[in-house]
């Protein structure tokens, strides 16, 4: 029988309605909107179509969104200040700065320069060390979006065999944490693992964040098994541009249980995550309990 189809698109626009609802409490009961500011730096044609929906999801979920686009000759001192500016508005809750930045920009430097508790990415040191600890912290967009839908699948993941390919700071490592967190036993892979199509077939549950069109084919995969697929690669294909993820779907599909598409499967969750990572930042720094969006 062929895997059941997470959509990735609903389940994102259940959260966004969740979001909306929390937001309008905050502000009916407590006076408060959250904010998001977003900063770019050049014109990377990608980066500009992820900044303009996330401004706008912002806004249709009620909250405060500001976007700064800078010049790709902007200097690493003018971004600094600019993040130094940020940090300081009370009206800011939540700061992202898209990246990739530009080549002399020292990223891990304005990464590093956030206000913790306003690094709505989750990628400044101190959430990385925060959630590496079981601390409470921000933790990046599309590993909170990809636990979200195999929990979605799976209701709880406790005990399960987990296996991640990859090991980045923005997905891979963060998404081992939370899986580790929710009681899975995580191996993580890598370049360098040995005999991949067997550590992979280990696993009830397989997240692929790799970068690499459809690496991952059915015979990896244990039958039964829920495959999240975070791979968002463009490709070309009978002469027409196409996406495909880390995992060949088509093969994929037939063995898997439980399986993401892409386009519509990860992709749609990191947005609505951001979105819900903005709320958490704004109850914390207005010290109130953070409000319940499921
Ligand atoms: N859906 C979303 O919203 C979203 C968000 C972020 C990223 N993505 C996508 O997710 C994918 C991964 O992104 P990323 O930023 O984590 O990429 P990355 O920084 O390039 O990391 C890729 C990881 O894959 C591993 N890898 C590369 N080739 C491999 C192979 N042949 N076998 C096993 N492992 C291999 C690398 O191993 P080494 O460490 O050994 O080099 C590395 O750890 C990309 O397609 C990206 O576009 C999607």
């Amino acid at each position: 029988m062929p895997a059941r189809i997470i959509d990735g698109k609903a389940e994102a626009e259940r959260l966004r309605k969740r979001i909306a609802v929390a937001v309008g409490e905050l502000k009916s009961r407590h006076g408060l909107t959250p904010g998001l500011a977003v900063v770019l730096v050049g014109e990377d044609p990608a980066s500009q179509v992820y900044v303009r929906n996330k401004a706008r999801q912002t806004v249709e979920v009620g909250m405060n969104s500001w976007e700064h686009r800078l010049d790709a000759s902007t200097s690493e001192a003018d971004l600094l200040a600019l993040v130094d500016r940020l940090n300081n508005d009370p009206a800011v809750h939540a700061i992202l700065v898209q990246l990739p930045l530009p080549g002399h920009i020292d990223t891990d430097k304005v990464i590093n320069s956030l206000d913790p508790d306003k690094d709505v990415d989750g990628f400044h040191v101190i959430n990385a060390g925060r959630l590496a600890t079981g601390q409470n912290a921000l933790v990046a967009c599309t590993p909170v979006g990809c636990v979200i839908l195999a929990k979605q699948a799976l209701g709880r993941l406790d005990g399960l065999e987990a296996v991640v390919i990859g090991r980045s700071n923005i997905v891979g490592k963060p998404v081992a944490q939370l899986l580790l967190k929710e009681n899975c036993t995580v191996t993580i892979a890598h370049s360098r693992t040995r005999d991949l199509p067997a550590v992979c077939r280990r696993a009830d549950l397989l997240i692929a964040a790799v970068g690499r069109p459809r690496m991952v084919t059915a015979d990896w995969i244990k039958p039964g098994a829920c495959v999240i697929d975070v791979g968002i690669n463009r490709i070309e294909e009978n002469g027409k541009a196409r996406i495909v993820g880390d995992v060949d779907f088509a093969g994929a599909v037939e063995v898997a249980g439980a399986i993401t598409p892409v386009p519509g499967g990860v992709g749609p969750m990191t947005i609505a995550s951001l979105l819900r990572n903005t709320v958490r930042a704004a109850c914390a720094q207005a010290e109130l309990p953070v409000a319940n969006m499921g």
